[in-house]
């Protein structure tokens, strides 16, 4: 299976939204990864439903929302209406998981669940098996083009033992920091997803950036 790349709009220019998103649909990405911050879970705030609400009028490719916000249980059906593909919620910012993965699947939406940079993944022991994707921070959430946190390689391959072990179809995906040079070893440790923000959005060629991450 190749790569799976999925650009973050948040480094999209927001003044010329539609050009990004068309050159997105040109491209060989494969999702758009959709961060919502609330200012109270991370330090920051990013866009809500009033923009991603429009996206499925525009594009084909799926939607991956990356939800870094507290109690995102509240907000099942408003992510469902925006037509996402998969659901992401931070470990740390549910209680109940569980009922949340559950939650998330009943609506028609795929789980899963994501892992800050210092959350162990022995914490998923219970719940891997209810997930159809594990997303591994490697910079702490809140904003893009933050440096890459090494660690998560190794992270990312005990990750991909503990799958293998058990015989999942779980994917890896990984967020924060990502380039070709990153991105290789992540792939090579066992990563099926990777999540690109400044990287595609800075490039001069942002398609043949996404062709070049698909590649790894
Ligand atoms: C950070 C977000 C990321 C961010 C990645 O909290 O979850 O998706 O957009 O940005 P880069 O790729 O620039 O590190
Ligand atoms: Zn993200």
């Amino acid at each position: 299976m190749s790569t799976i790349v999925a650009p973050s709009l948040l480094a999209a220019n927001f003044l010329h939204l539609k050009r990004d998103i068309e050159m997105l649909n040109r491209s060989e990405a494969d999702w758009i990864h959709l961060d919502i911050m609330d200012g109270v879970f991370v330090p920051n705030i990013s866009f809500g439903f009033s923009v991603i609400n429009q996206l499925k009028s525009v594009t084909q490719k799926k939607l991956d929302v990356h939800l870094m916000i507290v109690s995102p249980e509240k907000f099942t059906d408003e992510i469902r209406a925006a037509g996402a593909s998969f659901m992401n919620v931070h470990y740390e910012a549910c209680n109940h998981l569980h009922r949340v993965v559950q939650e998330i699947r009943r609506k028609g939406m795929k789980p899963a669940v994501t892992l800050n940079p210092h959350t162990p993944i022995a914490l998923l022991d219970e719940i891997l098996p209810e997930l159809d994707m594990v997303l591994l921070m490697s910079v702490n959430p809140g904003f893009g083009g933050q440096q890459f946190i090494e660690s998560t390689v190794r992270k990312v391959a005990r990750l991909r033992e503990m799958i293998e072990k058990r015989n999942l179809p779980t994917l890896i995906q990984v967020d924060g920091g990502v380039n070709l040079e990153t991105g290789r070893r992540l792939v090579d440790a066992g990563a099926n997803v990777l999540v690109a923000g400044s990287f595609v959005f800075s490039s001069d060629d942002p398609e043949e950036t996404i062709r070049q991450l698909k590649a790894l």
